[in-house]
């Protein structure tokens, strides 16, 4: 029996509960799961104790009644009309998403999307306080939550707190222009243990605390005089940082890649497509950081070139509806609708399509079929925090085969680096290594797959959430160790 007043031994709060609220003509509402890498690792960590989940429903709305699914209580968290246009779109996705991504498009300042997040972050401090048992252990995702742990710290101590950014953190030269800066980066030192994809985001991070907040470190841990509000205090907090890289279920993504189902419908694809000699895939959120525009050109000249012709090569481009709202993403639709047009234009025939192009999301069981139909997947961000589709693609590939093309500028490719990496900003270089990728022979495509599917199989979601656990565990602020 669900009861507001249960209280929880370990509490998740993310931007997005696990679950989509959707409500029918009827005014029905119905919770769909939501896919995603993040409901999978918590499963593992929330299955054998009393858990809770505190997040956004997804649209706008009133808060709804917490309930219980799959042993682990769901708390949705309601956001007015104001909020997802302040917090979500505007603060969230319109400044700090692109500043902490180099600054591919420009960030907006406003003071309005300032109070919404704050006011945001307020409402799931609070909200955790209130579930949280004594001395609970809280885990706190991205960049959307900044000021939760220094919030959530002034109202219980007794908490011990971690958060992990599933996105890069800028160097400091960047994160400096944030007019909220001091303030950020005092809401993340209310943590215990602070997790970040790639070692040079915590690099990052430290050297923003140092230079603008004048704190010192030894190693790994960061030395923070100030007190939550700003004020000097007496004795200092100690806060650890590390790189715990996020991964998928390797197994689960594999077995389902296995099924007849998936391999039925993997030969189906190609045959759709033609039969062609190569399958270039290309999957994302269709999102400004993710290269899709400069791989577009890339494919562009390759077929000017005579380098590649359909329908002998074809390239399919899935890019999965994103934050349709903010004014950045829909400029990116039109570029993208009009570089396709112009590709097919120029380079297809009848019965011969350059691109295909699907701007729709597909289900687990679509994708591992795609990944399977594909010679080549090319991932070609400008920047991302991890792309956990690289590490889909290689869990699929259980027979061996396939290329992946992979951007430097992705947390993935510290750890791929069997693939054939590219800097996408160079655009003769990454026409190359398509070419390259296509033309290697299959006994080295081979060796390389192989690699790359050790180092995912040994580093899946399952080690990656212990690991972070471990680590927040034995950071150095438990109440008792200073
Ligand atoms: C990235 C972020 C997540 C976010 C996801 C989808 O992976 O790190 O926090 O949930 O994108 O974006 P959305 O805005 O739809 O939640």
């Amino acid at each position: 029996m669900v009861s507001p007043h249960d209280r929880f031994d370990f509490v998740v709060a993310a931007n997005r509960l696990p679950v989509d609220r959707e409500v029918d003509d009827d005014g029905v509402t119905h919770w769909q799961t939501s896919p995603g890498g993040l409901v999978t690792a918590m499963d593992a960590v929330m299955q054998d104790r009393t858990a809770c989940w505190l997040g956004w429903a997804g649209d706008p709305g009133e808060d709804v009644a917490p309930f219980d699914r799959n042993g682990v209580r769901l708390h949705p968290i309601g956001l007015s009309t104001e909020d997802v246009r302040g917090h979500y779109e505007g603060f969230s996705n319109e400044t700090l998403w692109p500043l902490y991504h180099d600054v591919i498009v420009p960030p907006r300042f406003r003071r309005s999307w300032w109070a919404s997040y704050q006011r945001v972050n307020t409402r799931f401090a609070q909200a955790i306080s209130e579930v949280a048992n004594t001395g609970a252990t809280v885990w706190v995702h991205d960049y959307q939550l900044q000021l939760v742990p220094a919030m959530l710290r002034s109202l219980r101590p007794d908490l011990r707190i971690g958060w992990f950014n599933h996105i890069p953190f800028p160097p400091v030269e960047l994160f400096g222009q944030l007019p909220w800066r001091h303030s950020v980066l005092r809401g993340l030192l209310g943590a215990d243990f602070l997790g970040f994809q790639r070692t040079n985001d915590a690099a990052n991070f430290t050297r923003a605390c140092h230079q603008l907040l004048g704190t010192s470190s030894t190693g790994d841990v960061i030395s923070w005089r100030g007190a939550d509000d700003g004020r000097i205090g007496a004795e200092p907090r100690r806060v650890r940082t590390a790189s715990v890289p996020i991964s998928i279920d390797f197994t689960a993504m594999e077995e389902l890649a296995r099924t007849p189902a998936v391999r039925r419908r993997s030969r189906e694809i190609r045959a759709s497509l033609g039969n062609p000699r190569t399958v270039l895939l290309g999957i994302d959120r269709l999102d400004y950081t993710k290269g899709i525009r400069h791989r577009l050109r890339a494919i562009s000249e390759l077929f000017a070139d005579g380098d590649i012709a359909a329908p002998e090569v074809t390239l399919l481009q899935i890019a999965t509806p994103s934050r349709e709202r903010v004014s950045a993403y829909q400029d990116l639709r039109s570029q993208v609708d009009g570089q396709v047009g112009r590709i097919n234009g120029d380079h297809s025939g009848i019965g011969a399509t350059a691109v295909h192009y699907l701007h729709h999301a597909y289900p687990k069981e679509e994708m591992a079929a795609l990944f399977q139909a594909a010679d080549v997947l090319l991932v070609t961000p400008l920047r991302d925090g991890m792309n956990l589709v690289a590490k889909e693609y290689v869990a699929s590939r259980w027979d061996g085969r396939g290329a992946l093309v992979l951007s430097e500028f992705t947390g993935a490719a510290q750890e791929l680096n069997s693939a054939f990496l590219c800097n996408p900003h160079d655009i003769a270089g990454l026409k190359g290594t398509i070419l390259t990728a296509m033309r290697e022979d299959p006994a080295s495509l081979r060796k390389r797959m192989l690699a790359m599917r050790r180092r995912v199989r040994s580093h899946d979601v399952h080690a990656w959430a212990q690991r972070y656990l471990t680590a927040l565990e034995a950071a150095p602020g438990k109440p008792g160790r200073g």
